[in-house]
């Protein structure tokens, strides 16, 4: 794991340094339009082991892992904050001490955050059993690996004005054979799940994004300390039961990112390095030498150092600590904190998480740890 063990790496997750993050640490950027609030709760998701995303998530949880410098779970818990959600509950399990360690007790975000541990996963719905004990009202429910940028007031509006037991924020996408489909009626009733289809008779393409305002009587459904999926068992047990589930599609649907996978990763890193989202402007901060070239969609983290001639960009995140050395030139990449690209080395379309990659070296769509 050489010098990116997770104890050392916690000290240069991104989000965590004073001044790398656009909003109010302690809450002066919140709108306050969660519905006045009539959410005022979250539970996030975030005890996978996101094996897909290995051996990334050896070293970090999912919700760790840098994006244009921030942490991905930065993504969620921001804009709730900013939303009004006073309360985010952290269902953790998979380097759950890590999570706890980082994110803290929520002061320096706006919120409180209190942890919930599974000594053994839950499943996406067994892990929302086991925070019950902390529920008092309506909550958001995210899995914690998305990004999004969705007017929360109105999903929270909805979901209360419709007296829904669930209500799904969908997303609109072309490529819904990836996904979960999800048909309503008009008026936004759900009236059926389909897994893995290909095409949509409704022309919808409405598909589950992982992101639900839920209402307390749901605890009810699931049974308790045992794995049970939301996806496969609780919403069809639901839907045939005849519960109150309802559809919310955004209306100006923004950006939207599922960061399941290496690739897309990668993607998601680069998309908000080219600013798709309002309300974030990732740093360039960092020591660059006057003569490199840095395109406008790179982020480099504080501390950072980009040495003479070299080039960075298009979408870059350099994170805290790392070094890009004289000559070298990087390219749709994201360099984690502490990583050093040589003199002379070319990076492109990689992730270097943690690692040396030496003087000269060609790397191209490859994943590096050190
Ligand atoms: P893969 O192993 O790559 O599929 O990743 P993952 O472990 O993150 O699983 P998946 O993408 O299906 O999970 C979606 C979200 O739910 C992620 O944020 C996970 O952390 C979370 N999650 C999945 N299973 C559990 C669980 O058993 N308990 C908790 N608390 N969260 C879970």
């Amino acid at each position: 794991m050489g010098d990116h063990a997770p104890g050392q790496a916690s000290d240069r997750i991104p989000g965590r340094e004073p001044g790398a993050r656009s909003f109010a640490p302690d809450g002066r950027g919140r709108e306050g339009s969660a519905g006045g609030t009539a959410v005022q709760q979250a539970v996030l998701l975030v005890g996978g082991h996101g094996t897909r995303l290995r051996p990334l998530t050896y070293l970090l949880p999912k919700a760790l892992i840098p994006v244009a410098n921030l942490p991905l779970i930065a993504y969620e818990i921001i804009p709730l904050v900013r939303a009004g959600v006073g309360q985010i509950i952290f269902a953790v399990g998979y380097k759950a001490d890590l999570l706890r360690r980082e994110l803290g007790d929520g002061s320096a975000w706006g919120a409180e955050f209190v942890y919930v541990e599974e000594s053994s996963p839950l499943g996406t719905a067994g892990a929302i059993r086991n925070v019950g004990g902390r529920i008092d009202g309506p909550f958001f429910v995210l899995n914690g690996d998305i990004i999004y940028d969705v007017d929360l007031g109105a999903l929270a509006a909805d979901h209360v004005e419709r007296k829904a037991l669930v209500t799904f924020c969908l997303r609109q996408t072309d490529e819904i054979g990836q996904f979960g489909l999800i048909q309503w009626h008009d008026d936004g009733r759900v009236h059926e799940f389909s897994e893995k289809v290909r095409h949509d008779p409704t022309g919808r393409n409405t598909v589950n994004s992982g992101f639900y305002v839920m209402s307390p009587e749901i605890l009810d459904h699931i049974p308790a300390d045992q794995p049970y999926s939301s996806e496969r068992e609780l919403f069809p047990a639901l839907l045939s039961a005849g519960c109150r589930l309802f559809a919310h599609l955004p209306q100006d649907q923004g950006y939207w990112a599922d960061v399941g996978r290496l690739d897309s990763y990668l993607q998601a890193s680069g998309d908000v390095l080219d600013g798709v989202l309002r309300w974030y402007q990732p740093p360039r901060d960092g020591d660059i030498a006057p003569e490199a070239a840095v395109a406008s969609s790179v982020s480099v983290a504080r501390g950072a150092r980009i040495g003479p001639r070299a080039r960075l960009g298009p979408r870059v995140a350099v994170g805290a600590s790392a070094v890009v050395s004289e000559g070298a030139c990087v390219t749709n990449s994201i360099i984690w904190p502490g990583s050093e690209i040589g003199p002379d080395a070319r990076v492109s379309d990689a992730i270097v998480a943690g690692a040396t990659v030496a003087a000269g070296r060609v790397i191209t769509s490859e994943v590096i740890v050190g």
